[in-house]
């Protein structure tokens, strides 16, 4: 298999830079199942004062982040209402049947639904029907494209929710690229919710970890789900000194993945064959139809990996890339100029090369 040089394939491909890796060893540790790890508590603190909150912790994951926060607002038979495309109900292996949870999905406008679709999906109080409990939002949402949820939508949306007493969840694995890309700052977009996460191993480029936030009690109840996942750690402060390092220099600098995405975006735009929604390209991803050219997906990903481009296929028609801290401006033009390539030597209307139906289910990461 060629090398691949350029890997576009999500902005968890990032290395930690000379920097972090510097923070990370010079962290200074203790245990962090005991609190005694200082590193960690500082992370935790400095998260909870950029989201708002009054407690945060460290989590291995932003998976570990969703499961857990769902583990304690949902009881059996409570519903969560969240777009259909969500990360919690397509990639997280299902974990929301762990808690006996329902969903109920609502066909949003590239992931993002209104405050109208929201009153309509919440369920009259009957014990024949599940108990509508959570609403979820994704900031930005991943499979609608990294698209940011305006401020008055989230406001919207919270206070439908709380009108019913809904308790509100926001899956913020790239939430500091919404604050990047509209300048309105995290506190602001993380205030209506009792929980809100930030991942540290997606755009701030560090190697492993997210950090989850609410209230004093909500964070307690974390605490307990944290152990029992296995989720309560030793010497992180470790991968907190990579998280305290990336929200100091990390941040700011998203708003060049950002016009990096918009570059590669329209260049491949006016490739022959190739179809963007550009309006859907407001942070560092770009998703790419390529029926049209009579390519499929996973052709051209294969032709892009023979030239040293990691971009994935997520259905047979598109495909989805992703900038990076590791992504240059002249990768995004190297990666556009090896779609232009793959596009010019590969036979485009082979039989059963392109599928043209609307792909039932897309692969997000
Ligand atoms: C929107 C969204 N939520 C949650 C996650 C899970 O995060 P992690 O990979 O840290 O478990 C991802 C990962 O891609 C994501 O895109």
């Amino acid at each position: 298999m060629a090398d691949i040089r350029i890997n576009m394939h999500s902005d968890t491909q990032s290395r930690p830079t000379p920097g972090m890796k510097e923070a990370m060893m010079a962290a200074e540790l203790g245990d962090e199942q005991s609190m005694t790890d200082p590193t960690t508590i500082r992370l935790g603190e400095t998260v909870a004062e950029l989201l708002g909150k009054e407690a945060a912790v460290l989590m291995p994951s932003g998976t570990m982040c969703n499961i857990a926060a769902i583990a304690v607002h949902c009881r059996t038979g409570d519903e969560i209402i969240c777009d259909r495309t969500s990360h919690i109900i397509n990639a997280e292996s299902g974990a929301l049947a762990m808690f006996g949870a329902m969903v109920r999905p609502l066909d949003g406008r590239n992931g993002i639904y209104g405050p109208d679709q929201l009153e309509e999906a919440i369920r009259p109080s009957r014990r024949h029907a599940p108990r509508s409990r959570l609403v979820e939002v994704e900031q930005t949402s991943n499979a609608g494209g990294g698209t940011v949820w305006p401020l008055e939508t989230v406001r919207a949306v919270a206070e439908v929710a709380k009108k019913h007493g809904l308790a509100l969840h926001m899956d913020g694995a790239r939430l500091m690229n919404a604050v990047v890309a509209t300048g309105v700052p995290a506190g602001h977009q993380a205030a209506p919710f009792d929980s809100v996460w930030i991942d540290l191993s997606k755009g701030l480029g560090c190697p492993i970890g997210g950090v989850l936030a609410g209230s004093t009690e909500f964070i307690h109840e974390i605490w307990r789900w944290k152990q029992r996942l296995g989720g309560a750690m030793r010497q992180s402060g470790v991968i907190a000194a990579a998280g305290l390092y990336a929200l100091e220099n990390h941040v700011d600098r998203m708003a060049e993945d950002h016009a990096n995405a918009r570059v590669f975006a329209e260049r491949v735009a006016n490739l022959p064959g190739i179809s963007v929604d550009l309006d859907t390209v407001q942070t560092n991803m770009i998703f790419f139809d390529v029926s049209r050219s009579g390519i499929s997906a996973p052709a051209m990903q294969m032709g892009l990996e023979e030239r040293g481009v990691r971009i994935t296929a997520v259905s047979q028609r598109r495909l989805r890339a992703v900038t990076h801290l590791d992504v240059s401006s002249a990768d995004v033009e190297e990666a556009a100029d090896a779609v232009r390539a793959v596009l010019e030597e590969m036979p485009g209307d082979a039989p059963g090369h392109a599928e043209t139906r609307p792909a039932r289910s897309e692969q997000v990461l």
